[in-house]
């Protein structure tokens, strides 16, 4: 217990200095609203240079990290966001993979069903065990103030995953995930390329309401939206990221405007594959020979099947293998090795076969074939 205590202070201190070499808390911090491209999302550790901070993505595959230095078995908690997708399902198993016991690890994963209440219960239930370490993949962006000062007042240090939070930095100890609104730029980026200044008439079924994945990829695309004024977007709903939502979604929106739109922007794979069952019901085309540009978010490997086969234009990957990442930072703090407070796992794009773009990489066979999950 007083060596966990003295590692806890160790990095808070590590973090403070940091973040002041970093020129203040939000932006050492990843702020909710994202506005660092990931070039400058600056890491909280004083001697890593930017690139070490994202090289996430070269080691996030890697499922076999360190076992607990101690040899004793570290406890983690882990306030998972719920099922709603096929990356929230890889998600899950790659942190069950990476915080094995053979890695040294009893992990308490909790299943928060999208449910906000349920995830402050998962939290205050890891405080009140006494885990270790406290993941959270926040649901929503709001609310965490309290429950993070409890954390922090029992000495359990709390890394924020995958999403972000509107929360003084402070109060949790590191952050890992990818840069949402960053994926919203390059959907909006490689629109704006593939239509080369012919208009757009948009529909765009979002992710949860309240989630930074949500917020971060509408700010961005509508962000390039703006420069477009031969760009409109007709509506925006939430799908919140499940195929259900996202063909509920596009059902209503074919009703309201059928025949007047031709691209559909859904925040994730799934949202995805309930549109296109919606417009296959409707008799209405899309892909790259269809009348409708479909653009899609995560790249799992179902989604990169329909990218290839041309039906899904563009699908902007956002990396669900995360727990490595995770697993160094906690191996840091349990070591009293500095670490980075913020952490990017860095993401790409694909288009479908027949297209060209600077802003993506041309579906194939083999990219498919490397895609796990
Ligand atoms: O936070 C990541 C998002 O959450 C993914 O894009 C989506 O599929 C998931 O549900």
């Amino acid at each position: 217990m007083l060596r966990k205590k003295l590692s806890v202070l160790l990095a808070a201190a590590m973090v403070a200095a940091a973040v002041v070499g970093c020129g203040g808390a939000d932006q050492a911090a990843a702020p909710a609203d994202n506005a660092a491209p990931a070039e400058e999302a600056a890491p909280a550790e004083d001697a890593a240079p930017a690139e070490d901070a994202e090289a996430g993505d070269a080691e996030a595959g890697d499922a076999e990290a360190a076992p607990a230095a101690s040899g004793d078995v570290i406890t983690v908690g882990y306030a998972q966001v719920g099922h709603e997708s096929d990356w929230r399902t890889a998600n899950t198993k790659n942190y069950q993979d990476v915080f094995s016991a053979a890695n040294g690890y009893e992990l308490s994963l909790i299943d928060c069903d999208n449910d906000n209440a349920v995830q402050l219960e998962a939290v205050r239930n890891f405080i009140t065990q006494q885990l270790d370490y406290i993941i959270i993949a926040p649901i929503e962006t709001a609310g965490w103030d309290t429950v993070l000062q409890e954390a922090q007042d029992a000495g359990i240090p709390v890394i924020i995953a995958d999403r972000e939070i509107d929360a003084d930095a402070s109060l949790y100890d590191a952050w890992v995930g990818t840069n949402t609104k960053n994926e919203g730029v390059t959907a909006g980026n490689w629109l704006a390329e593939y239509l080369d200044g012919k208009e757009a008439n948009i529909l765009v079924i979002e992710g949860s309401v309240g989630a930074s994945a949500a917020l971060g990829r509408s700010e961005g695309f509508n962000e390039v939206a703006e420069q477009h004024s031969e760009w409109k977007i007709l509506d925006s709903q939430s799908g919140d990221f499940t195929q259900d939502g996202g063909q509920e979604v596009m059902e209503s929106f074919i009703k309201s405007y059928e025949g007047q739109f031709n691209v559909v922007v859904c925040h994730n794979d799934n949202e995805a594959y309930g549109a296109m069952d919606a417009m296959n019901a409707a008799g209405i085309t899309y892909g790259v020979d269809g009348d409708v540009i479909l653009i899609s978010f995560d790249a799992t490997h179902d989604g990169l099947q329909y990218t290839l086969d041309g039906k899904i234009n563009c699908n902007v990957e956002c990396n669900p293998i995360q727990a490595a990442v995770v697993a160094e930072v906690i191996q840091k703090m349990q070591n009293n090795e500095s670490y980075d407070a913020t952490t990017l796992v860095n993401d790409e794009a694909f288009v479908a076969p027949g297209i060209e773009s600077q802003y993506a990489t041309t579906m194939t066979e083999d990219i498919l074939a490397g895609r796990a999950y």
